[in-house]
């Protein structure tokens, strides 16, 4: 006996969203080269689950229009078979996608207890501070965008930043600005890294 509902996926019953998207934003393709990236995830799976290599696409999708917008969520839901609005409930759902042009360097801080607790709003009120823009907002020069996220594994370490896919950890509002502006002169160079990382490296002979 058991109490779990029987659920629907096998029999194809489930609900699928066939809310239709807003035609905005610009309009999307796929580059030939990132076409065939796409044909061949898809061989990863069965041929009815084409579905299952939605977020891959989704970063590919990031990484040739610097965002997801509207027009390319339904070029992707044709291409991996779902429809326009599943594709949507994913990318509203992560924080990692954006549907909107971002700047060169997304800023994501933590906000989630730890980081708030160590001071994560004083950093995001200098950052803020720093570029003249509010959460949410892209500076003037298109250089950082400034956003809050939950809780990035590094709960330790706080206040912890997400610069694009880098971690910067241990960062504090009066060093804030000097790393906006290594970024801005050095790019990624600044940045300390996660612990997971650096502490798995080898020891060298000094230690
Ligand atoms: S609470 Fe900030 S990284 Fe976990």
């Amino acid at each position: 006996m058991t109490f779990h509902p029987t659920m629907p996926y096998a029999s194809g019953e489930q609900h699928a969203s066939e809310r239709v998207l807003p035609d905005r934003g610009e309009p999307f393709v796929f580059t030939p080269e990132n076409r065939r990236r796409i044909e061949e995830l898809a061989t990863h799976y069965p041929p009815d689950r084409r579905r299952s290599a939605l977020i891959p696409a989704l970063h590919i999708v990031q990484e040739q229009q610097g965002y997801v917008s509207a027009n390319a969520m339904r070029e992707v839901a044709t291409v991996i078979c779902c429809t326009p609005a599943e594709v949507e409930e994913v990318v509203t759902y992560y924080s990692m996608f954006y549907t909107k042009p971002v700047g060169k360097y997304v800023l994501q801080v933590c906000r989630t207890l730890s980081c708030a607790l160590t001071g994560a709003e004083r950093l995001t009120a200098a950052i803020s501070q720093k570029l003249g823009i509010k959460v949410g907002e892209t500076d003037p020069t298109g250089t950082f965008t400034l956003v809050e996220v939950e809780c990035l594994g590094a709960c330790d370490r706080g206040p912890v930043m997400l610069v694009n896919d880098h971690w910067h950890e241990l960062a504090t509002p009066g060093s804030v600005g000097a790393l906006l502006d290594t970024l801005r002169t050095k790019g990624e160079a600044g940045l300390s890294g996660c612990h997971l990382n650096v502490d798995k490296k080898e020891p060298t002979k000094d230690g």
